[in-house]
């Protein structure tokens, strides 16, 4: 099976529910959840059964207009109050990845700039925002695909971090991008490093998955043996997804990414981050203004078949994204175009404000 056939969001045919691709339970089993209850999708985003910056703002704007269809506002200003409810709700479910809140906004602009039209038109309005965001995505990610095989080279080992692939965005993934329009390319030499990405280890249950089911030469490592492979000469180049992005360019992708950024230095490997326009936020100057989810304590304490292998008790650190120093970025590449150092500058030329 290819993950590209795997859908991560949909709204169901009769518009009743969202099905979602349960992404905990991957690489065993493949199985959809039919969910109607906005507390079941926020449940959802939370345990990260949908996850990935991207795919969460896709199942977000989703969710909202599932929600708005079964308003019984009669007039607008109600209509407008339950979508805001239902917005703050969503809003609460993850906080670091920027495009949920993004998309969000997004929905909340296109009611109130049809806030005139009858409500059912209204909802109809809803629903065909939240496939453009969809649909757009499917085109971000070619677009920073096509720019990131620019960067490749017959050969190469390509080194990633977490799951920035299809299963977290709508389609082709960003950090993965490059290598499915490789293979639509016919090229057959690329190797792909997955990070297994502790504590929730999504770069061996997602990104390997996906890249062996691609056909692609994968090869899975525990996160700390990252260094000696670099020092071996075995990566080429780095590429990641994110979270959000400061203005300066700092940043926020799944814990460990730094330190991944921080080897690449030493080594001399470029070290690219992934980065749809939607997941640049302006409005925060640095890294230390992004919010830095922390999770429950177990995620640590128990693997992921739930079996305890560290005391009870114990005090556990578990953040979930860190930032990487817009210095120890070789590049972002967005669905406009490459941007280098000063980012602020480069963000701006490319029309992102
Ligand atoms: O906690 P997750 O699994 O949602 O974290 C995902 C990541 O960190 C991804 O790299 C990021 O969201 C970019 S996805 C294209």
């Amino acid at each position: 099976m290819n993950a590209l056939d795997l859908d991560t969001v949909l709204l169901s045919q009769d518009r009743d529910c969202l099905e979602i691709l349960d992404q905990t339970l991957l690489p065993g089993t493949v199985r959809v959840l039919h969910l109607s209850k906005l507390e079941d999708i926020w449940e959802a985003i939370r345990t990260l059964r949908v996850r990935g910056a991207p795919a969460i703002g896709v199942c977000a704007a989703y969710a909202l207009a599932l929600e708005a269809s079964r308003s019984r506002a009669e007039d607008a200003e109600c209509f407008l109050r339950d979508l805001r409810t239902a917005k703050d709700y969503l809003a609460t479910s993850r906080p670091t990845a920027v495009n949920l809140f993004w998309a969000l906004e997004r929905m909340e602009r296109t009611a109130r700039e049809n806030a005139r039209l009858p409500i059912p038109e209204l909802k109809e309005r809803l629903f065909a925002e939240a496939h453009r965001i969809r649909e757009e995505d499917v085109q971000i990610s070619r677009n920073i695909g096509r720019i990131g095989l620019g960067l490749l080279h017959h050969g190469d080992g390509i080194l990633t971090h977490c799951n920035a692939g299809t299963l977290a965005t709508a389609k082709y993934g960003t950090a993965t991008a490059p290598i499915y329009l490789a293979l639509e390319q016919g090229w057959q030499d690329l190797r792909v490093y997955c990070d297994e990405t502790r504590p929730l280890l999504q770069g061996a249950r997602l990104t390997a998955f996906e890249m062996q089911a691609a056909g692609v030469d994968t090869i899975l490592l525990c996160d700390n043996m990252a260094s000696l492979l670099m020092k071996r000469g075995k990566v080429n180049i780095i590429f990641v997804g994110c979270d959000r992005v400061a203005r300066n360019g700092d940043a926020a992708n799944k814990i460990g990414t730094s330190g991944v950024a921080i080897l690449a230095r030493h080594y001399g490997i470029p070290f690219y981050v992934c980065a749809p326009s939607s997941t640049i936020d302006m409005s925060i100057a640095d890294g230390d203004g992004i919010p830095i989810e922390e999770r429950a304590a177990e995620e640590v304490t128990e693997m992921w078949y739930k079996e305890r292998m560290a005391p009870e008790g114990v005090k556990v650190f578990n953040p979930a994204f860190d930032v990487t120093d817009h210095s120890l970025i070789t590049g972002i590449i967005t669905e406009k175009g490459l941007c280098r150092a000063p980012y602020e500058d480069a963000f701006r030329s490319l029309g992102i404000e």
